[in-house]
Parts: structure tokens; C-alpha cells; sequence
């Protein structure tokens, strides 16, 4: 039999890593093998984001170097999936991207039939979102050869609508998964060795079971069933940080000292504009709240520069904001307007290419002196760190994260990938600690 083999590359988000892992997984009961070398694959799948222009510029551009594998190989088949797949839908088929299957992020049980119907020289499509899909059922096929840190997805979509986001479009609305798959798919990850599991979904405060538990009952729930595990989440939107997961983060001390939460801008106003449903003062509470009860915790963020009409003024609150809270990290980016948003029809993209690009790079240089002070503050200090591999640069060092999840290098002595050693930080970057193992 000609066995088939497919190839995944996937741009955006980790839930879309997870979705990926979760495709491979429906295919390998389809009799697929799953390559990591895209000249073995007769199916080659493109999971695909959205969030800003640049990310499908940079499908499109690729969709253009994979048509080239064609003229090679005549049966090839090319598929968008993912949430470019559900924004663009029949248009991936039109010019020259030449899709053959074009599957939104609810359709990959479908994919089997969409192939038949691609090998009989139809375009496929499934675009269909639904309320209820989770893949709760589906043990995603682990992809990469890093088995000590996995995803496990939650909840799907989300409801917020914030102005400026196609999220809430393409991934349609907010469903939670049944407690029951999660803990046993968490327990699975532990039976094959793994040593981390990042609980994922757009929004994971308003995780809703429909025995009626909330996030931070699921929480403690998966860090008692994995005491030996480390336990993280993403993202946290700062409207649902109640102080009940800090409360449960304190008192399991397998779950990350680290909290993500996404602040987008300093200014009341402009959070407004964007429609996240805080402001200024609210957000600042809910870190004061993290800092009493997890003193030790790491905050990091994601910062958007230059949405419609942002005053200097405005602007100058968002790095008020960043000195004042400290952040140990921040994702930073500039405004991208998404068709079909709220803000795309509402509130013109006004700020002009010259004055993001600007405002952005002075975001990131005191983003940069702030991570450097934060890191150094932690030199002296002890940590115990998951070692996950080889550092890049020097083969007898080794990297790994600790439970505020920074990055942690140090000279290798007996311990071996998947250990939780003791290292004492003894330099720092604005990116990295340096230490030695303490014995
Ligand atoms: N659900 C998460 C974020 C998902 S998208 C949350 O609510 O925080 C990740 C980040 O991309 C967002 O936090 C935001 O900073 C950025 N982003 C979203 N839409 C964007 C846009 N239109 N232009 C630029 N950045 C955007
Ligand atoms: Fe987008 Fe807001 Fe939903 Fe995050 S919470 S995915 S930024 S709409
Ligand atoms: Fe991108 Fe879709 Fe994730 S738009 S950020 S891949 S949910």
C-alpha cells in the first residue's frame, strides 16, 4: 500500500500549535505518516493566522514557494487551514494560490472527506463554525522532539470582541471543555514522561464547565491530579483576573509563578476605544492583587501601539504604565487593521505608519531596560529550573525555565533534559538568567 504522508507548518498562536497537533492526530487515523520534511509529504497543510497583516503576507508569500512543488510532484495536494482559512475562505482558491482544501479551525474532523474530495480535483471547503466543537475526544498527536512541556487546549474562541481583533471571527464563540477530557489528557502527558503542561485558550478566566466550575476550580483540579508536573495558562484577559486563581496559584506550588496578562495600553481612553472592559485603575488593582498574594510571581504582557487616534498623550500613559508595573516581559506590536472588526468599520486607522513604527520602538527599548532591571534583580537568588535542552550557543550548557518562566542557562554538570535542577542566577540580560547548578 502507498502509504500518505503529510507535512503541518503553522504560523500564530499556541492554540493554533495545538490544533496543528490535533490535525496530525485525525490524519494518523486516516493511515497518514507525519513528516517533518515537506519534500516527503503528499499533503502539505498551512495552519494559518490572521491577527495582523504582516502574519498572511507571510502565508501568501509562502503559499507562492510551495505551487512550486507541483511541477514536481503532480499529485500534490496544498491545504489553508486555520483562522486565515476561515477569514478568506473561497478567495484561497482564487488568483494563483491554487489551495486545494480550505478547512476553518472547527472543520479538522472533516478533513478526511475534504481530501477525497481534492483528489477528485474539487476544491474542498469547510468554513463552518460551530458552538460546541472542543476535540475533547482527540489525544493530539505530540509534535517536535520536545517531550517534557505540551499544550492542552481548554476552550475555543472567544467572545470579547475587542475593537481592533479578528479572533472573535475566526475562531467564533467561547466553548469550554469538559473537565473530564482535560484531566485525563493531562494525566496521559504525565504517564509519557512529560514534566510541564500549559493550559491554553483565548481567554482561559471564563472557562466555564457545565457542571458550572470555573477556571480556578479547573485549575487546582489539574495541579492535584499532576502534583509532579509544572502547571501554566494563557491567556488571562485582566476583566476575569479574579483574585480566586491567584488564591489557588498560592497555596499549589506546582503552578508557574507567572501570570500573562495582556494590558494592551495605559490609557483609559484608548481601552475604551478598544472595548476591553478595564481601565487604567482596574488594571493596575489586579497587579497590586498579584503582587500581595504571589509575591514571587513573574508578570509579562502584550503591549499595541498606535490604534485609531492614540494621542501622544495617550501614548505617554501606556509607558507610564509599563515603568510603574515592571513588567518582566512584554509581546509589543503596533496596530494592524483587520477587516471586518469593529474598529475597521467604526474608528479610521489614523495614526500615521511613521509615528507607529516610533512610538513601537520606544515601547521596546523601555520594555528592554526594564527586563534587564527585573532580571538582574534576580541574581543571587535560587530557582529551581525545568531543563528542556542544550543551549544554542555552547553545547556544554544547558537551557531550561523556571516557574516565573524566564529562560535560565548553565554549565550542564549530571543533569539531563526533563530534571528540575537548583540553579543560582549569577548574571543577567534584558532576555536571559545565567547561573550555576547549586548543589
Ligand atoms: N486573547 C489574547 C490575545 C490574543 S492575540 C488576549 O486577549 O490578550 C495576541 C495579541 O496580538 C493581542 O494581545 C494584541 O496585543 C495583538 N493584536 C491583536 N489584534 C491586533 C491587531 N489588529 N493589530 C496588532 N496587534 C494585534
Ligand atoms: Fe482578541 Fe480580545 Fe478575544 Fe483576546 S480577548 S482574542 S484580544 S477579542
Ligand atoms: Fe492568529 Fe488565530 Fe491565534 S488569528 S493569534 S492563529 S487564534
Amino acid at each position: 500500500m502507498n502509504k500518505r504522508t503529510v507535512y503541518i507548518e503553522t504560523y500564530g498562536c499556541q492554540m493554533n500549535v495545538n490544533d496543528s497537533e490535533v490535525v496530525a492526530a485525525i490524519l494518523e487515523k486516516e493511515g497518514y505518516d507525519y513528516t517533518e520534511d515537506i519534500a516527503q509529504a503528499q499533503l502539505i497543510l498551512l495552519n494559518t493566522c490572521s491577527i495582523r497583516e504582516h502574519a498572511e503576507n507571510r502565508v501568501f508569500q509562502r503559499l507562492h514557494e510551495i505551487k512550486k512543488l507541483r511541477g514536481e510532484k503532480p499529485d500534490l495536494l496544498i491545504g489553508v487551514i486555520g483562522c486565515m482559512a476561515e477569514r478568506l475562505r473561497d478567495q484561497l482558491f482564487d488568483n494563483d494560490l491554487l489551495a486545494d482544501i480550505v478547512a476553518g479551525p472547527d472543520s479538522y474532523r472533516q478533513l478526511p472527506e475534504l481530501i477525497t474530495i481534492a483528489e477528485n480535483s474539487k476544491k474542498a471547503i469547510n468554513t463552518h463554525l460551530s458552538d460546541t466543537e472542543t476535540y475533547a475526544d482527540i489525544m493530539p498527536y505530540r509534535v517536535g522532539n520536545n517531550r517534557i512541556s505540551s499544550f492542552v487546549s481548554i476552550m475555543r474562541g472567544c467572545n470579547n470582541f475587542c475593537s481592533y481583533c479578528i479572533v472573535p471571527y475566526t475562531r467564533g464563540r467561547e466553548r469550554s471543555r469538559d473537565i473530564a477530557s482535560i484531566l485525563h489528557e493531562v494525566e496521559q502527558l504525565q504517564k509519557s514522561g512529560y514534566k510541564e503542561v500549559t493550559l491554553l485558550g483565548q481567554n482561559v478566566n471564563s472557562y466555564k464547565a457545565l457542571e458550572g466550575l470555573g477556571f480556578a476550580e479547573l485549575l487546582e483540579r489539574v495541579a492535584q491530579t499532576v502534583p509532579d508536573m509544572r502547571v501554566r495558562f494563557t491567556t488571562s484577559h485582566p476583566k476575569d483576573m479574579g483574585d480566586d486563581v491567584l488564591h489557588v496559584m498560592a497555596r499549589n506550588t506546582n503552578i508557574g509563578r507567572w501570570v500573562h496578562l495582556p494590558v494592551q495600553s495605559g490609557s483609559s481612553t484608548v481601552l475604551e476605544r478598544m472595548n476591553r472592559k478595564y481601565n487604567r485603575e482596574y488594571y493596575l488593582n489586579r497587579v497590586e492583587a498579584i503582587r500581595t498574594i504571589l509575591p514571587d510571581a513573574s508578570i509579562t504582557t502584550d503591549i499595541l501601539c498606535g490604534f485609531s487616534n492614540e494621542s501622544e498623550e495617550e501614548h505617554a500613559e501606556t509607558l507610564s504604565l509599563m515603568r510603574e508595573v515592571g513588567y518582566d516581559l512584554a509581546y509589543m506590536f503596533k496596530y494592524s487593521e483587520r477587516p471586518g472588526t469593529l474598529a475597521s468599520k467604526k474608528m479610521p486607522d489614523t495614526i500615521d505608519e511613521e509615528t507607529k513604527i516610533r512610538r513601537l520602538n520606544e515601547i521596546i527599548a523601555l520594555q528592554n531596560s526594564i527586563s534587564k532591571a527585573q532580571n538582574q534583580a534576580d541574581i543571587g537568588k535560587t530557582f529551581e529550573v525545568l531543563v528542556e535542552g542544550r543551549s544554542k550557543k555552547n553545547e556544554n550548557e544547558l537551557k531550561g525555565r523556571n516557574s516565573q518562566n524566564k529562560t535560565v542557562i548553565f554549565p550542564k554538570g549530571d543533569a539531563k533534559v526533563g530534571d528540575f535542577v537548583k540553579v543560582c542566577v549569577t548574571s543577567a540580560t534584558s532576555a536571559t538568567l545565567i547561573g550555576k547548578i547549586d548543589n
